[in-house]
Protein backbone atom coordinates (compact mmCIF):
# COMPACT_ATOMS: atom_id res chain seq x y z
CA UNK A 1 0.00 0.00 0.00
CA UNK A 2 1.08 3.65 -0.68
CA UNK A 3 1.83 5.77 2.09
CA UNK A 4 -1.10 8.16 1.41
CA UNK A 5 -3.12 5.24 1.09
CA UNK A 6 -2.14 4.02 4.41
CA UNK A 7 -2.47 7.30 6.16
CA UNK A 8 -5.64 7.96 4.64
CA UNK A 9 -6.94 4.20 6.41
CA UNK A 10 -5.33 5.58 9.37
CA UNK A 11 -6.96 8.73 9.57
CA UNK A 12 -10.51 7.01 9.17
CA UNK A 13 -9.58 4.64 11.50
CA UNK A 14 -8.95 7.26 13.83
CA UNK A 15 -12.33 9.15 13.24
CA UNK A 16 -13.88 6.10 14.18
CA UNK A 17 -12.58 5.58 17.67
CA UNK A 18 -12.21 9.33 18.00
CA UNK A 19 -16.54 8.80 17.92
CA UNK A 20 -16.64 5.89 19.49
CA UNK A 21 -14.68 7.07 22.75
CA UNK A 22 -15.94 10.42 22.76
CA UNK A 23 -12.29 12.00 22.45
CA UNK A 24 -11.30 15.07 21.32
CA UNK A 25 -7.82 15.74 19.66
CA UNK A 26 -5.73 18.38 20.97
CA UNK A 27 -2.69 19.02 18.82
CA UNK A 28 0.31 21.30 19.60
CA UNK A 29 1.27 23.45 16.15
CA UNK A 30 4.67 21.89 16.01
CA UNK A 31 3.21 18.40 15.35
CA UNK A 32 3.74 16.18 12.31
CA UNK A 33 1.51 17.40 9.27
CA UNK A 34 -1.22 14.64 9.07
CA UNK A 35 -1.27 14.51 12.96
CA UNK A 36 -2.21 18.82 12.27
CA UNK A 37 -4.59 17.00 9.55
CA UNK A 38 -6.81 15.51 12.43
CA UNK A 39 -6.71 18.07 15.25
CA UNK A 40 -10.06 19.03 16.37
CA UNK A 41 -8.25 22.16 18.05
CA UNK A 42 -4.73 23.02 17.51
CA UNK A 43 -2.96 25.99 19.05
CA UNK A 44 0.20 27.32 21.32
CA UNK A 45 0.77 26.19 24.73
CA UNK A 46 -2.07 28.63 26.07
CA UNK A 47 -4.42 28.31 23.78
CA UNK A 48 -4.39 24.33 24.62
CA UNK A 49 -4.33 24.65 27.86
CA UNK A 50 -7.33 26.44 27.33
CA UNK A 51 -8.67 24.19 24.92
CA UNK A 52 -8.52 21.67 27.78
CA UNK A 53 -10.71 23.41 30.01
CA UNK A 54 -13.57 24.06 27.85
CA UNK A 55 -13.33 19.87 26.38
CA UNK A 56 -16.54 18.66 25.98
CA UNK A 57 -15.25 14.78 25.11
CA UNK A 58 -14.41 11.95 27.54
CA UNK A 59 -11.16 11.28 26.10
CA UNK A 60 -8.63 13.86 25.61
CA UNK A 61 -5.99 12.70 23.17
CA UNK A 62 -2.99 15.05 23.40
CA UNK A 63 -0.31 15.10 20.57
CA UNK A 64 2.21 17.44 21.95
CA UNK A 65 4.58 16.54 24.60
CA UNK A 66 3.98 15.23 28.04
CA UNK A 67 4.20 18.25 30.57
CA UNK A 68 1.14 20.08 28.13
CA UNK A 69 -0.73 16.46 28.47
CA UNK A 70 0.07 17.06 32.23
CA UNK A 71 -1.53 20.79 32.24
CA UNK A 72 -4.66 18.99 30.47
CA UNK A 73 -4.89 16.16 33.47
CA UNK A 74 -4.25 18.60 35.77
CA UNK A 75 -7.50 20.95 34.76
CA UNK A 76 -9.40 18.39 33.90
CA UNK A 77 -9.53 15.46 36.70
CA UNK A 78 -12.48 13.99 35.66
CA UNK A 79 -11.36 12.94 31.66
CA UNK A 80 -9.06 10.65 30.93
CA UNK A 81 -5.89 12.18 28.89
CA UNK A 82 -4.14 9.94 26.76
CA UNK A 83 -0.17 11.26 25.45
CA UNK A 84 -0.32 8.75 22.53
CA UNK A 85 4.00 8.48 22.60
CA UNK A 86 4.93 8.22 26.32
CA UNK A 87 8.58 9.28 25.36
CA UNK A 88 7.50 12.11 24.11
CA UNK A 89 9.15 14.68 26.41
CA UNK A 90 10.62 18.44 26.45
CA UNK A 91 14.52 18.16 27.31
CA UNK A 92 13.88 22.21 28.85
CA UNK A 93 11.12 20.95 31.20
CA UNK A 94 13.93 18.32 32.58
CA UNK A 95 16.36 20.98 33.42
CA UNK A 96 14.75 21.80 36.63
CA UNK A 97 14.31 19.60 39.81
CA UNK A 98 12.68 20.06 42.24
CA UNK A 99 15.81 19.99 44.70
CA UNK A 100 17.51 22.67 42.71
CA UNK A 101 14.36 24.57 42.82
CA UNK A 102 13.83 24.62 46.82
CA UNK A 103 17.68 25.54 46.62
CA UNK A 104 17.18 29.03 44.61
CA UNK A 105 13.87 29.84 47.17
CA UNK A 106 15.90 29.68 50.14
CA UNK A 107 18.58 31.39 48.38
CA UNK A 108 16.06 34.22 47.26
CA UNK A 109 13.42 34.07 49.73
CA UNK A 110 11.39 36.78 48.92
CA UNK A 111 10.97 35.90 45.43
CA UNK A 112 8.47 34.76 43.36
CA UNK A 113 8.54 31.62 41.05
CA UNK A 114 7.30 32.37 37.71
CA UNK A 115 7.48 28.84 35.76
CA UNK A 116 7.07 28.16 32.00
CA UNK A 117 4.27 25.86 31.02
CA UNK A 118 7.02 23.66 29.51
CA UNK A 119 8.12 21.97 33.46
CA UNK A 120 6.65 18.85 34.88
CA UNK A 121 3.73 18.96 36.93
CA UNK A 122 5.79 18.47 40.42
CA UNK A 123 7.49 21.83 39.05
CA UNK A 124 4.63 23.74 38.75
CA UNK A 125 3.35 22.83 41.78
CA UNK A 126 6.18 24.07 43.73
CA UNK A 127 5.51 27.59 42.20
CA UNK A 128 3.70 30.33 42.83
CA UNK A 129 2.37 30.96 39.04
CA UNK A 130 2.52 29.68 35.68
CA UNK A 131 3.04 31.35 32.18
CA UNK A 132 3.35 30.35 28.48
CA UNK A 133 5.25 32.36 25.63
CA UNK A 134 2.43 34.25 24.69
CA UNK A 135 1.42 35.62 28.28
CA UNK A 136 4.84 35.43 30.24
CA UNK A 137 5.16 39.39 30.40
CA UNK A 138 1.49 39.91 31.30
CA UNK A 139 2.16 37.34 34.49
CA UNK A 140 5.69 38.84 35.75
CA UNK A 141 3.77 41.84 35.52
CA UNK A 142 1.00 40.72 37.54
CA UNK A 143 2.77 40.17 40.34
CA UNK A 144 2.21 43.71 41.92
CA UNK A 145 4.11 42.36 45.14
CA UNK A 146 6.92 40.58 43.97
CA UNK A 147 9.89 43.14 42.58
CA UNK A 148 12.06 39.64 42.54
CA UNK A 149 11.08 37.07 40.05
CA UNK A 150 12.88 33.73 39.80
CA UNK A 151 12.29 32.36 36.36
CA UNK A 152 12.23 28.41 35.15
CA UNK A 153 13.77 27.14 33.23
CA UNK A 154 14.44 29.46 29.95
CA UNK A 155 16.92 31.36 30.57
CA UNK A 156 15.93 33.02 26.69
CA UNK A 157 11.88 33.31 27.47
CA UNK A 158 13.35 35.06 31.67
CA UNK A 159 16.14 37.34 29.75
CA UNK A 160 13.01 38.68 26.41
CA UNK A 161 11.26 39.20 29.87
CA UNK A 162 13.67 41.27 31.82
CA UNK A 163 13.97 43.43 28.78
CA UNK A 164 10.57 44.02 28.44
CA UNK A 165 9.60 44.42 32.32
CA UNK A 166 12.41 46.31 33.37
CA UNK A 167 11.22 47.29 36.77
CA UNK A 168 11.62 43.71 37.93
CA UNK A 169 14.20 41.83 39.06
CA UNK A 170 14.37 38.14 36.68
CA UNK A 171 16.64 35.58 38.62
CA UNK A 172 17.20 33.40 35.82
CA UNK A 173 17.94 29.65 35.52
CA UNK A 174 20.21 27.92 32.81
CA UNK A 175 17.64 26.33 30.97
CA UNK A 176 17.16 25.88 27.69
CA UNK A 177 15.41 24.54 24.59
CA UNK A 178 17.80 22.59 22.65
CA UNK A 179 15.18 23.14 19.10
CA UNK A 180 15.31 27.21 19.40
CA UNK A 181 19.20 27.72 19.92
CA UNK A 182 20.34 25.81 16.86
CA UNK A 183 19.17 29.31 15.00
CA UNK A 184 21.96 31.19 14.56
CA UNK A 185 21.58 35.00 13.59
CA UNK A 186 23.62 34.80 10.57
CA UNK A 187 21.20 32.00 9.36
CA UNK A 188 18.41 34.65 9.58
CA UNK A 189 19.84 37.26 8.59
CA UNK A 190 21.46 35.45 5.20
CA UNK A 191 17.63 34.02 4.92
CA UNK A 192 16.97 37.67 5.01
CA UNK A 193 19.25 38.89 2.35
CA UNK A 194 17.60 36.43 0.10
CA UNK A 195 13.83 37.66 1.22
CA UNK A 196 14.68 41.09 1.77
CA UNK A 197 10.86 42.25 1.99
CA UNK A 198 10.29 39.32 4.41
CA UNK A 199 9.11 40.02 8.23
CA UNK A 200 11.29 38.12 10.87
CA UNK A 201 8.86 36.67 13.60
CA UNK A 202 11.06 34.78 16.27
CA UNK A 203 10.03 33.00 19.26
CA UNK A 204 11.10 34.10 22.60
CA UNK A 205 13.37 30.73 22.93
CA UNK A 206 15.73 31.74 20.56
CA UNK A 207 18.81 33.24 21.52
CA UNK A 208 18.89 36.95 22.60
CA UNK A 209 21.25 37.84 19.05
CA UNK A 210 18.58 36.46 16.98
CA UNK A 211 15.48 38.09 18.86
CA UNK A 212 17.81 41.38 18.37
CA UNK A 213 17.89 41.35 14.48
CA UNK A 214 13.58 40.32 14.38
CA UNK A 215 11.26 42.16 13.77
CA UNK A 216 8.17 40.51 15.81
CA UNK A 217 8.84 38.16 18.98
CA UNK A 218 5.65 35.87 19.92
CA UNK A 219 4.29 32.31 20.47
CA UNK A 220 3.36 30.07 18.04
CA UNK A 221 -0.29 31.17 18.29
CA UNK A 222 1.10 34.71 18.04
CA UNK A 223 2.69 34.20 14.93
CA UNK A 224 -1.04 32.91 13.52
CA UNK A 225 -2.31 36.23 14.58
CA UNK A 226 0.08 38.25 12.98
CA UNK A 227 0.72 36.49 9.93
CA UNK A 228 -3.32 36.72 9.21
CA UNK A 229 -3.18 40.62 9.87
CA UNK A 230 0.06 41.42 8.82
CA UNK A 231 0.27 43.10 4.93
CA UNK A 232 3.45 41.45 4.25
CA UNK A 233 3.74 38.56 1.89
CA UNK A 234 6.71 36.60 3.41
CA UNK A 235 7.68 35.75 6.58
CA UNK A 236 10.78 34.40 8.04
CA UNK A 237 9.55 31.81 10.61
CA UNK A 238 12.61 31.47 13.38
CA UNK A 239 10.43 28.55 15.39
CA UNK A 240 10.12 24.61 14.94
CA UNK A 241 9.40 24.16 11.61
CA UNK A 242 6.34 22.34 11.95
CA UNK A 243 4.81 25.62 12.07
CA UNK A 244 4.89 25.91 8.26
CA UNK A 245 2.65 23.67 7.46
CA UNK A 246 -0.10 25.39 9.30
CA UNK A 247 0.74 28.83 8.48
CA UNK A 248 0.88 27.68 4.66
CA UNK A 249 -2.49 25.94 5.55
CA UNK A 250 -4.02 29.16 6.77
CA UNK A 251 -2.65 31.86 4.16
CA UNK A 252 -1.81 30.07 0.92
CA UNK A 253 -1.24 33.38 -0.98
CA UNK A 254 1.75 34.06 1.67
CA UNK A 255 5.29 32.80 1.96
CA UNK A 256 6.85 31.35 4.59
CA UNK A 257 10.70 30.55 4.75
CA UNK A 258 12.65 28.71 7.39
CA UNK A 259 16.82 30.08 8.06
CA UNK A 260 17.69 26.49 8.79
CA UNK A 261 16.44 22.48 8.42
CA UNK A 262 17.82 22.00 11.38
CA UNK A 263 15.09 23.54 13.77
CA UNK A 264 12.79 20.68 14.16
CA UNK A 265 11.82 19.42 17.73
CA UNK A 266 12.42 15.53 17.63
CA UNK A 267 10.35 14.48 20.83
CA UNK A 268 7.42 16.63 18.94
CA UNK A 269 7.44 14.56 15.74
CA UNK A 270 7.61 11.37 17.46
CA UNK A 271 3.30 11.08 17.51
CA UNK A 272 2.74 9.36 14.19
CA UNK A 273 -0.70 8.52 12.91
CA UNK A 274 -0.42 5.18 14.13
CA UNK A 275 0.71 6.29 17.21
CA UNK A 276 -2.68 8.11 18.08
CA UNK A 277 -4.57 5.18 16.48
CA UNK A 278 -3.04 2.62 18.80
CA UNK A 279 -3.59 4.92 21.53
CA UNK A 280 -7.48 5.72 21.24
CA UNK A 281 -7.41 1.33 20.32
CA UNK A 282 -6.04 0.95 24.09
CA UNK A 283 -6.03 3.63 26.00
CA UNK A 284 -2.85 4.43 26.24
CA UNK A 285 -0.43 6.20 27.90
CA UNK A 286 -2.63 8.07 30.29
CA UNK A 287 -1.67 10.77 32.13
CA UNK A 288 -3.14 11.78 35.36
CA UNK A 289 -2.31 14.07 37.97
CA UNK A 290 -3.59 13.33 41.39
CA UNK A 291 -2.76 14.28 45.28
CA UNK A 292 -1.20 17.72 46.60
CA UNK A 293 0.84 17.87 43.28
CA UNK A 294 -2.43 18.17 41.32
CA UNK A 295 -3.93 20.52 43.67
CA UNK A 296 -0.87 22.43 44.10
CA UNK A 297 -0.25 22.59 40.61
CA UNK A 298 -3.72 23.00 40.00
CA UNK A 299 -3.39 26.85 41.42
CA UNK A 300 0.03 27.64 39.40
CA UNK A 301 -2.57 26.97 36.36
CA UNK A 302 -5.45 28.70 37.57
CA UNK A 303 -3.82 31.82 38.34
CA UNK A 304 -2.02 31.90 34.89
CA UNK A 305 -5.56 31.65 33.10
CA UNK A 306 -6.80 34.08 35.26
CA UNK A 307 -4.19 36.95 34.16
CA UNK A 308 -4.93 35.58 30.45
CA UNK A 309 -8.43 35.69 31.11
CA UNK A 310 -10.35 32.54 31.42
CA UNK A 311 -10.72 30.66 34.62
CA UNK A 312 -10.17 26.44 34.74
CA UNK A 313 -14.01 26.31 35.83
CA UNK A 314 -12.79 22.87 37.53
CA UNK A 315 -13.42 22.29 41.15
CA UNK A 316 -10.45 20.98 43.00
CA UNK A 317 -11.06 19.93 46.86
CA UNK A 318 -9.88 21.83 49.59
CA UNK A 319 -8.74 25.22 47.65
P1 LIG B 1 4.13 27.89 22.22
O1 LIG B 1 3.38 27.11 21.18
O2 LIG B 1 3.29 28.16 23.42
O3 LIG B 1 4.71 29.12 21.62
O4 LIG B 1 5.31 26.96 22.75
C1 LIG B 1 6.40 26.59 22.07
C2 LIG B 1 7.05 25.38 22.58
O5 LIG B 1 8.23 25.23 22.52
C3 LIG B 1 6.26 24.33 23.15
O6 LIG B 1 7.07 23.32 23.56
FE1 LIG C 1 10.68 21.38 24.53
FE2 LIG C 1 11.87 22.93 22.70
FE3 LIG C 1 10.66 20.71 21.92
FE4 LIG C 1 9.21 22.80 22.79
S1 LIG C 1 10.49 22.73 20.96
S2 LIG C 1 8.94 20.63 23.33
S3 LIG C 1 10.58 23.62 24.37
S4 LIG C 1 12.45 20.84 23.28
Amino acid sequence: MDDLRYKENLKKKIAKLKKEKKAVIIVHNYQRDEIQDIADISGDSLALSQAAVRADAEVIVFCGVDFMAESASILNPDKIVLLPVKEAGCPMADMVTIERLREKKKQHSGAAVVCYVNTSAEIKAESDICCTSSNAIQVVKSLKDHKEIIFIPDKNLGRYVQDNVPEKKIILWEGFCPTHIRVSKEEVLRTKELHPDAEILTHPECNPDVISVSDHICSTGGMFKYVKSSKAKSFIIVTESGMLYGLKKANPEKNFYVPTERLVCPTMKLTTLGWVAHSLESMEHQIKITGEIRENSYKSLERMLKVSGEKSGAAISGV
